[in-house]
């Protein structure tokens, strides 16, 4: 989810700027940039790529001398992966150019402001919202950096992390936060600035957290922090104490337990400026050219891979239950070489996390070649999948590192649900109906976060059953796909074997397999079908079969059948698969710690298989 550095002081900048560029690279990334003022004005340089790629076109030793620079690590969110879109970003192209900038986060309102600025004369060179708010900047500027930063960033609505220069004032270093994180580091004559302290560590342990709406104007010798409204405030600076290598892990033993627990942030991002829940509309700039083709659509066929695949198989159950669309779901390797049948009027959807996966690419590849209209559900802004596809709506989940897929599953069942009730309100889905929906799924990280503070139970009842080799995950409905996903989980992180099928399926084979105390694990929820799966359960009991529950918080019912229970909150039945899968990662997870697996590079797998 990319880095902020900035520097000023006694120092060269530059060797400090690139130094914790590398420091944050840990964080993902797709392209970076840097700033240095010095006495022959500003230097920029920009990469597409990796922060060392960087270094050649800095190496030019007669520029980027300065004691006064900016840095940035982008992830994309608004406009591709390309030079032009990297910070940093400029409010005009004029030799000094008045406001440079660095962003980490979404200016929600980047395109009224744009329009209103355009107004004005401004011209715009990238795709991206920090330009947009870069020349707002400029726009407010009149020889004082700071008071245009707080009067701009009174305009602008969304998430960001600022550090700002101008070659109008040489020793003024301008930086703000509101949503995503900024740290001062405090040294002799110097300040360090940056995105988290793995990148000020090294430099000074006196730091304080910037608060949100919070302004601070640094010179050489002074610093100043400021509400939006220039009243003084004063920092809590603090001590920094930790190892280093403990940073980039976020304390977490584990990537993958990090971005378990970074899912209800993940949530969150996924959403921010897309439910407009004054107005009751779900708000998806990717596709809302094709508000016709899609609310006319004869079909949607979703297209996937592994646990792409199940987010497609929650798709489908949300396009029909939701927009009532007819929509089926296809492993996109067998897809591609089916010569499959793609009459007018069909929507093939892509789902994948890495944006990469040859199989879902050349899938979208043969549906375009038959004429259909394709649509991407993609995390990494600027991916091969991303690009090929005629529209999409983006995860904003923020890179995911684990090469088990957790977070990024839960933006996919998210992004889907939008798509389900933006298409849907085309056509018979209500206004009151949508306005419930967006309720829930506003409702859905505080749901997440009760489920994670059961991780310790679900730790120790996941030891009950760590020398089993054979496990069952079953359900039915919206939770099919679930089942499917924790049996996944479980086999590709800790080794286990694991089958998921519809509870139904069980008495037409499988239940041969259930014998004493074999671990059977049921998504059994409150929902349409739980009396169903309560028989199924009860099966699977009288086998000698040991039941592990995922329920409904309060169900006493279940609680007396199961040998173990793992709860979550009650939800609106389509949005249940954001839930239930969440204790099954955390199942997956303490089994593969438990049995001393490299949890965040398992045997054999990669994180994106871009070969078929
Ligand atoms: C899931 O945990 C695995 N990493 C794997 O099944 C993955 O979902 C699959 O390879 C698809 O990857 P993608 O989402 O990047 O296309
Ligand atoms: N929204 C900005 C962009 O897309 C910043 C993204 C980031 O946080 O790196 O350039």
């Amino acid at each position: 989810m990319c880095g902020i550095i900035a520097y000023i002081g006694a120092r060269d900048a530059l060797p400090i700027l690139l130094e914790g560029l590398k420091r944050l690279e840990y964080r993902g990334y797709d392209s970076a940039g840097v700033a240095t003022l010095d006495a022959g004005g500003l230097n920029v340089a920009r990469t597409v790529g990796r922060v060392h790629d960087l270094v050649p076109k800095v190496s030019d030793g007669s520029r980027f001398s300065g004691t006064l620079g900016i840095a940035h690590t982008r992830w994309a969110t608004h406009g591709g992966v390309t030079e032009d879109n990297a910070h940093p970003q400029r409010s005009d192209q004029s030799e000094g150019g008045v406001v440079t900038i660095v962003h980490n986060g979404i200016i929600e309102n980047h395109a009224t402001i744009k329009k209103w600025l355009e107004g004005k004369g401004h011209e715009f060179r990238s795709e991206t919202d920090t330009e947009v708010l870069a020349h707002l900047i400029g726009e407010f500027y009149e020889g004082d950096l700071e008071q245009a930063v707080q009067a701009a960033l009174k305009e602008v609505t969304g998430a960001y992390a600022i550090a700002a220069i101008s070659a109008r004032e040489p020793d003024c270093l301008v930086v703000a936060r509101k949503g995503s994180p900024l740290i001062v580091g405090i040294g002799s004559d110097e300040f360090v600035v940056a995105s988290d302290s793995s990148a000020i560590v090294a430099h000074t342990r006196q730091a304080f957290s910037l608060d949100d709406y919070t302004v601070a104007r640094i010179t050489p010798g002074d610093i100043r922090t400021t509400t939006l409204e220039n009243v003084v405030v004063t920092p809590q600076v603090q001590e920094l104490e930790f190892d280093l290598g403990q940073i980039e892990l976020g304390g977490y033993d584990h990537y993958m337990i990090k971005e378990i627990f970074e899912q209800p942030e993940a949530l969150r991002r996924c959403t921010q400026g897309r439910l407009d829940l004054r107005d009751g509309r779900i708000v998806l700039g990717g596709i809302s050219e094709f508000v016709r083709e899609l609310s006319t659509a004869s079909r949607f066929v979703f297209v996937g891979q592994g646990t792409a695949l199940h987010a497609c198989m929650v798709g489908k159950y949300l396009l029909e239950k939701i927009a009532n669309i007819p929509a089926t779901v296809e492993f996109a390797s067998e897809f591609r070489y089916r010569n499959p049948i793609v009459e007018p009027g069909t929507v093939v959807v892509a789902i994948s996390q890495s944006g990469e996966t040859a199989d879902t690419l050349a899938a979208l590849e043969e549906a375009k070649q038959k004429g259909g209209l394709t649509l991407g559900l993609v995390n990494v802004v600027g991916s091969s999948i991303a690009r090929k596809t005629d529209a999409g709506i983006y995860l904003r989940v923020g890179p995911e590192i684990g090469v088990a897929s957790t977070k990024a599953f839960l933006g996919q069942v998210l992004v889907s649900v939008m798509l389900a009730g933006f298409v849907g309100r085309c056509r018979f889905f209500s206004q009151e109906q949508l306005k419930s929906l967006m309720l829930a799924l506003d409702s859905l990280p505080e749901k997440v976060e009760r489920i994670l503070s059961q991780s310790e139970e679900i730790r120790e009842a996941t030891a009950r059953y760590i020398d089993r080799e054979n496990w069952l995950f079953l359900g039915r409905g919206i939770n099919y796909p679930v089942a499917l996903e924790g049996a996944l989980k479980l086999k590709e992180i800790s080794y286990i074997h694991a089958e998921g099928m519809p509870a139904a399926e069980m008495k037409h084979g499988p239940i041969a397999l259930i014998d004493q105390g074999m671990p059977t694990v049921f998504v059994a929820t409150r929902n349409s079908q739980y009396r169903k799966v309560l028989s199924n359960i009860e099966e699977v009991r009288s086998r000698g079969g040991h039941v592990i529950a995922v329920a409904t918080e309060g169900d006493t019912e279940i609680e007396s059948l199961c040998q173990e229970v793992f709860w979550v909150p009650d939800v609106n039945e389509a949005l249940q698969p954001i839930l239930t899968s969440v204790p099954l990662q955390l199942l997956a997870y303490h089994a593969a710690v438990m049995r001393g697996k490299d949890v965040d590079k398992p045997r054999n797998l990669a994180k994106s298989v871009t070969v078929e």
